[in-house]
């Protein structure tokens, strides 16, 4: 059996599977050896829920381009654009495209054909032993055929991207998380928050929150951390460059570590800054974004850490959004159900909204999810939306003290 490196402590996000994900065969094999798929994010033109800024029906505005127009899952009258035949061809093309795979895959007895990596491929994973290994089925590899149809959907309002889809706990990024479309559904329903505006993303991932915000921001710049992950992020970026156009294109995906102390400016480092940068963004940036980003209780102490840091150095006050989905989880220390990243994020908020150091004051509110859903995704209950202010107390800070 080959071996892949799926294993027992692997990590899913189901925001995937509610995606056409094109043909469901994986397109390649990333740096350390994990299948790549890739997921078309639909964005639907007027959200699901009712209480919209837009009203229903209308054709949503990214950026200054209006994209085209597509049924919700739960209220497919409310967009009045597409006309009942164009749907009908479409979905025969869908059905036809789905009996072609299909096909592809049946040898000529009608056998599953499933195609496998040379024996070799995986073996430098020594750490994993066997009793850890899942087998996932892969169908089929190799380059991707984009169809015409496929080109035409992703010049209006198809958002690509690459992904995982199982991991490891330390690659979660890899993955599109339920907090990133919540946040990308408040981007889309609050364009004029962002318009024109310098914005910072924390713990990026795929970077699809990111390419929703440069779809209306002046300059986005997305960050996290590992190389294999921004590489991911950067194709995701180049996949989308017809949505980020039409704002300017100005997306930068930079390294920024929680846990380190600065920004990375060595010119020999891949996704380090140049000094011109984190001189834009302390002097431009009123923005800061950060989705599902607090799992693990000393990675949130350094993100907060991150922030204070960052809010604190900017020449203007800033926002920082947070999108988190409440995880509960039996515990074997509590005997009951619990939720420790969730408490120990509030708990960070809190301390933020304490502070009294004499140079920061922050403010917290939740924002109630009410706002349109332009994506496909399960909204539950447990997500939460955060909006810190964030504003320097003293004005006169010799700028000598921004690091
Ligand atoms: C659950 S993922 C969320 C990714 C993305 N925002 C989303 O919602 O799809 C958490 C992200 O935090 C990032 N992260 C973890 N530790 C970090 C650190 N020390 N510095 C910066 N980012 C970090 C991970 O790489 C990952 O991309």
């Amino acid at each position: 059996m080959d071996f892949i490196t799926f294993r027992s402590d692997t990590v899913l996000s189901d925001v995937h599977l509610f995606q056409p994900n094109t043909r469901h065969l994986m397109v390649r094999l990333n740096a350390v050896g994990q299948p790549v798929f890739v997921s078309q994010f639909k964005i639907l033109c007027n959200g699901e829920n009712a209480d919209s800024t837009s009203p229903p029906g209308s054709v949503c505005i990214l950026g200054n381009e209006a994209v085209g127009c597509v049924p919700s899952r739960e209220d497919d009258s409310s967009c009045v654009d597409v006309p009942k035949e164009e749907e009908d061809g479409v979905k025969e093309e869908e059905e036809r495209e789905q009996r072609e795979v299909l096909q592809s895959l049946l040898d000529e007895d009608g056998d599953l054909d499933v195609l496998r990596k040379p024996k070799d491929h995986f073996r430098t994973e020594e750490d994993v032993t066997e009793r850890d290994r899942v087998y996932p089925i892969i169908l089929s590899k190799g380059e991707r055929v984009v169809s015409e149809d496929e080109e035409d959907e992703s010049a209006t309002n198809v958002i690509k991207i690459e992904h995982t889809m199982a991991t490891p706990l330390e690659d979660v990024g890899k993955q599109v998380w339920r907090g990133a479309m919540l946040m990308a559904d408040y981007i889309l329903s609050h364009q004029q928050l962002f318009r024109g505006c310098t914005v910072l993303e924390l713990g990026a991932g795929t970077g699809m929150t990111s390419i929703v915000m440069a779809s209306v921001a002046k300059k986005v710049f997305c960050t996290d951390v590992g190389h294999d992950l921004l590489s991911m992020c950067e194709r995701n970026v180049e996949l989308n460059r017809h949505i980020l156009e039409p704002a300017g294109g100005d997306l930068k995906v930079c390294e920024l570590d929680w846990l380190g102390n600065d920004f990375c400016t060595d010119p020999n480092t891949e996704f380090s800054w140049t000094e011109d940068e984190v001189a834009d963004l302390h002097n431009n940036a009123t923005v800061l974004i950060a989705a599902d980003v607090c799992y693990d209780d000393d990675l949130t102490d350094g993100l907060f850490r991150t922030l204070y840091r960052i809010t604190s150095n900017l020449r203007n006050p800033s926002t920082v959004y947070f999108s988190i989905e409440k995880r509960l989880n039996f515990t074997l220390r509590h005997m009951d159900i619990s939720c420790e990243a969730y408490d120990h994020f509030r708990s960070c908020l809190e301390d933020l909204r304490n502070i009294t150091d004499g140079k920061m004051r922050f403010t917290l509110e939740t924002v109630q999810p009410t706002f349109p859903q332009f994506f496909t995704y399960e909204r539950i209950e447990q997500l939460e939306l955060w909006k810190v202010t964030a504003k320097t107390l003293d004005r006169n800070m010799d700028s000598s003290a921004i690091k």
